[in-house]
């Protein structure tokens, strides 16, 4: 689309992949096919977690060990929350392929130069905004007594608050480290994927309450939250 997105993840011919939110196949809320979409599109959305996290083993070879073992741990944890969707999807009489995915995410982070912004974006944007998702979802299929959804979800934000966590205290210290120039990185990270995101979306950017607690827990500060919160506001 333009030089805001590298090229997108391989997939095999079961799927149908698509660049723009407004082309996904966007059920009513309420709409039976829109939960089997959901499942499908999350699942989709895993993978690239997974694709994400070993893309940055292979492009920072250099990176302290200990953060590409959290790294090469999040593509384990990942890779079973792609197999509990799919579990999940299927059980409820999907079939893989049955709706279109898109691949924003991968597009979007493995275009970034940095690691320091890609883990800014990914771990610290992406996958904290799906915290905030993931606690939504559990108080509204908790509600439904869907306890299959729970479970799942639960399980899912342990390890999505420590993906959080870890990027929270491994992006501090190579800002600390590196400088200014790693400070200049991850703003450039940040304003890239923001308009690269604005182009996806076209204006449907869902965002969910934040929660307060599970960012604490995730290591951001009073500080962080209360901004993510006001720019969640603001848009
Ligand atoms: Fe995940
Ligand atoms: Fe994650």
């Amino acid at each position: 689309m333009s030089e805001l997105f590298g090229d997108g993840p391989a997939r095999d011919s079961r799927f149908v992949v698509k660049e723009r939110w407004a082309e996904m196949h966007n059920a009513p809320e309420g709409d039976p096919i829109a939960t089997q979409e959901f499942l499908h599109r999350q699942m989709n959305e895993e993978v690239n977690s997974i694709e994400i996290s070993a893309r940055n083993l292979v492009d920072f070879p250099d990176a302290p060990w200990e953060l590409r073992m959290a790294m090469a741990r999040q593509c384990w944890d990942e890779a079973r929350h792609v197999d509990a969707f799919r579990r999940l999807f299927e059980k409820r009489g999907g079939t893989v392929g049955e709706f279109p995915v898109l691949n924003f995410q991968y597009r979007i982070v493995t275009n970034l130069s940095s690691l320091a912004g890609r883990l800014t974006v990914q771990n610290r944007s992406f996958e904290a905004a799906g915290i905030d998702a993931i606690k939504d979802g559990i108080a509204t299929y908790g509600q439904a007594h869907a306890a299959d959804f729970v479970e799942l979800f639960e399980a899912q934000l342990a390890d999505e608050v420590q993906h959080v966590r870890y990027a929270n205290e491994w992006v501090k210290r190579l800002a600390h480290d590196g400088g200014a120039r790693i400070a200049f990185e991850i703003a450039r990270a940040v304003a890239q994927a923001d308009a690269a995101l604005k182009i996806v979306a076209g204006g449907a950017l869902t965002t969910y309450p934040v929660s307060d607690d599970l960012r604490r827990e995730a290591g951001f500060t009073d500080e962080e939250i209360d901004t993510v919160r006001s720019l969640a506001q603001r848009d």
